[in-house]
């Protein structure tokens, strides 16, 4: 891989969009490389990624304006589906997923922020959809995720104006959990991140599952949903366990519960 590393502590693993020179844009090598690793994240012992970018400036400037500036509207649709597809799938991974935003979160990098669970940032971060002001859409979601993360009239003025929001504007309407100086952002992605992993699997995952796909239906229908995937957490061992240890006499009862993720 040129563009991406990937490291595993435990059951937390971190990708970084890794092309600083560039502030880490999204050109098609690194799509195709996130996808790829995505796609070799070993589920059975990562409970949760980070994703954030190289260096202490960018952690994603957009899509790739060199790289788009000569496509023709086939090839632009086409690679504005490439992106869609590997940010779906970050969106769709099992495991959550959480945005360390180191810096510019432009665009595309806005964009891929949004595809993941939670979005934490640095002091320094910038949000925004610049797009309108090279004469074309958000086109890898953004259209779309951030009508649905803020409200579609901010979504709709950020987007139209092409206005770019810092850190602490973005946790005001709610495109970030938390601001943090910037030398304390990896530690506290990493602490959050141990502290999902430390919990029930199963039990995470069918969170994440029940509230993504029960934002796309009816409340009805939601509700079936969440049943489902609640009583599909019993008779597992984490269940068991979990449950097990609270019903424990005092004397017997662990601090942490050790989850085996089955
Ligand atoms: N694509 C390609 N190259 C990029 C880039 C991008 N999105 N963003 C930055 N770079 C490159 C610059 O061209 C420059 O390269 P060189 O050193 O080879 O000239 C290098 O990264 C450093 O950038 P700057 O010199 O511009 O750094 P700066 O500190 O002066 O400015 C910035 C930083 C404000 C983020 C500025 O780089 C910028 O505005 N970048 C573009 C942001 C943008 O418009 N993103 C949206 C892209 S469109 C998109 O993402 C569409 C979509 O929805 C799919």
């Amino acid at each position: 891989m040129e563009f991406i590393l990937y490291e595993v502590d435990g059951a937390v693993a971190t990708i970084t969009i890794n092309r600083p020179k560039a502030l880490n844009a999204l050109n098609s090598q690194v799509l195709d490389e996130l996808n790829a690793t995505l796609d070799a994240v070993d589920l059975n012992t990562v409970r949760c990624l980070i994703l954030t970018g190289a260096g202490d400036k960018s952690f994603v400037a957009g899509a790739d304006i060199g790289e788009m500036s000569t496509l023709t509207k086939a090839e632009g649709e086409a690679f504005g589906k490439k992106g869609n597809d590997v940010f779906r799938k970050l969106e769709k991974f099992p495991i959550p997923v959480i945005a360390a935003v180191n810096g510019f979160a432009l665009g595309g990098g806005c964009e891929i922020s949004m595809s993941c669970d939670i979005r934490i940032c640095s002091d320094n971060a910038v949000f925004g959809q610049p797009e309108v002001g090279l004469g074309i859409t958000p086109g890898f979601g953004g259209t779309q995720r951030l009508a649905r993360l803020v409200s579609p009239g901010m979504a709709k003025q950020l987007i139209y104006t092409a206005r770019n929001i810092k850190a602490e504007e973005a946790y005001r309407i709610g495109l970030v959990n938390a601001v943090y100086p910037q030398e304390e952002l990896i530690p506290a992605a990493q602490k959050m991140a141990a502290g999902i992993a430390a919990q029930a699997p199963i039990a995470v995952r069918n969170c994440k599952k029940a509230i993504d796909d029960g934002l796309q239906v009816s409340i009805d229908e939601a509700i079936v949903i969440e049943e489902k995937l609640f009583g599909d957490c019993f008779e597992t061992e984490d269940q068991k366990a979990g449950m097990g240890n609270f019903l424990a006499p005092k004397d017997q009862k662990v601090k942490v519960v050790e989850f085996k993720n089955c």
